[in-house]
């Protein structure tokens, strides 16, 4: 099967017409649309499909444990922000495939198991917790917490997994899958456009840039719009906007980003005044200690803004990834397979956050980039060219040559 045949049959899944973006949410009609393409593709190129407790799934070729060393595996996420683009995620499930299914017509025999892997709720767009399945697989987060997360209309984890036919009380760290994988490799488009700007389709990741989420309350009082004077209202409204904007001003002071991307002011009414504003703070930083202080400046700034308007204000800290350095010894090793593969793969830095950048932490793993052309990612717009996935697919395909050669 062709990257391009596999690619086709996906792209329809969770495709929102009025926007041309994705709405691909975990534990979902959709998603279950997602995993059902990769069991069937996973079926097709002869390999096994396995959930795990946390609801990842794994296709494997050859028997976990078997073979001369631990697992090579590769693979990336299948769920999506909202009205995400189609790449984020899905190019390193389905490069991931195409890699196996051309080792496959090549006669490649892997003297140690290739597992494909899709991890649940990368994004996190609908429990609140970014990368929540590898979190779960390697103990970075804890299950009971996990099991209490609620979505917007207030579902549980545990309940959307008892609907999808999943046990949520299985939930939490795996050592004994961690411990039969040698290296985890993700193929991703890049969310920038270093490649496009250097001429190269792929890349490689140097690290992950330190990054967070935060969930600010601001809590007033709900009063009339037309009849409240100015001096009495308590709007949750204005130390949020007060809180954006200093937001903007302190990450532009200190190197860093902060995103507010997501707000719910409540009830909502244009007529009157919000009884309270929930928004999230989306902060990333070069390093640990300027993420902290980002941070650090834009809590008191709210609730400098809040005492001025007479509201209350709450943060809780939804999902934080310290730095990732990328295993060196891996990213040498493929730069030289690419480069004997034909690729001057440049190496580079990101600030988009992934589920390598989680299992990092507990075994060797490497990331590929695949070229962007605008660099724009999260949403509609975000492209890359067939022949730039054909090229993350030529690359991976090597890679995966190489590690379970022997
Ligand atoms: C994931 O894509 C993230 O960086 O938020
Ligand atoms: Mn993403
Ligand atoms: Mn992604």
């Amino acid at each position: 099967m062709t990257f391009a045949e596999m690619w086709s049959e996906l792209t329809g899944i969770g495709r929102i017409e009025l926007t041309g973006g994705y709405r691909r949410y975990s534990w979902t009609p959709a998603d279950a649309a997602c995993r059902a393409w990769f069991a069937r593709t996973a079926s097709d190129l002869g390999l096994r499909t396995d959930f795990d407790r946390n609801g990842n799934l794994w296709a494997w070729w050859g028997r976990p444990g078997g073979g001369t060393g631990p697992a090579v595996v590769t693979g990336s996420h299948l769920d999506s922000v909202p009205d995400g683009g189609a790449f984020d995620g899905p190019l390193g499930v389905v490069s991931a495939f195409a890699a196996v299914s051309q080792l496959r017509s090549d006669g490649f025999r892997p003297a140690r198991p290739i597992a494909v892997a899709a991890f649940t709720e990368e994004e996190g767009a609908r429990f609140g917790v970014a990368c929540l399945g590898s979190r779960l697989l390697t103990g970075a987060v804890d299950p009971a917490v996990a099991r209490e997360l609620r979505d917007h209309d207030g579902v549980s984890l545990v309940e959307a997994m008892r609907a999808a036919g999943r046990d949520p009380d299985a939930i939490g760290p795996d050592d004994e899958l961690l411990a039969g994988i040698g290296a985890y490799v993700e193929l991703h488009i890049e969310q920038g456009s270093g490649l496009a700007g250097l001429g190269a389709p792929v890349g490689v990741a140097e690290g992950i840039w330190p990054h967070g989420r935060w969930r600010l309350d601001f809590a007033g009082r709900a009063d009339h719009a037309g009849t409240t004077r100015l001096a009495d209202r308590r709007d949750p409204m204005l130390p949020y906007a007060a809180t954006v904007i200093a937001a903007r001003a302190a990450a532009g002071r200190c190197g860093a980003l902060a995103t507010f991307g997501k707000v719910r002011a409540e009830p909502g009414a244009a007529n009157a005044i919000s009884s309270s504003v929930h928004a999230w703070l989306d902060a990333r930083a070069p390093d640990d200690a300027v993420l902290e202080q980002l941070v650090t400046d834009i809590w008191a700034a709210a609730q400098a803004a809040a005492s001025e308007h007479g509201v209350t204000v709450s943060r809780r800290r939804e999902s934080v990834t310290p730095l990732v350095s990328f295993d060196a010894g891996l990213r040498e090793r493929l730069v030289g397979v690419l480069a004997t593969a034909g690729f001057s793969a440049p190496v580079l830095a990101t600030g988009a956050g992934h589920d390598a950048g989680v299992l990092a932490a507990r075994v060797p793993t490497a990331m590929l980039f695949v070229r962007n052309p605008t660099g724009v990612s999260h949403s509609p717009a975000e492209h890359a060219e067939m022949a730039d996935c054909e090229a993350g697919v030529a690359a991976l395909t090597a890679v995966l040559a190489d590690l379970a050669t022997r």
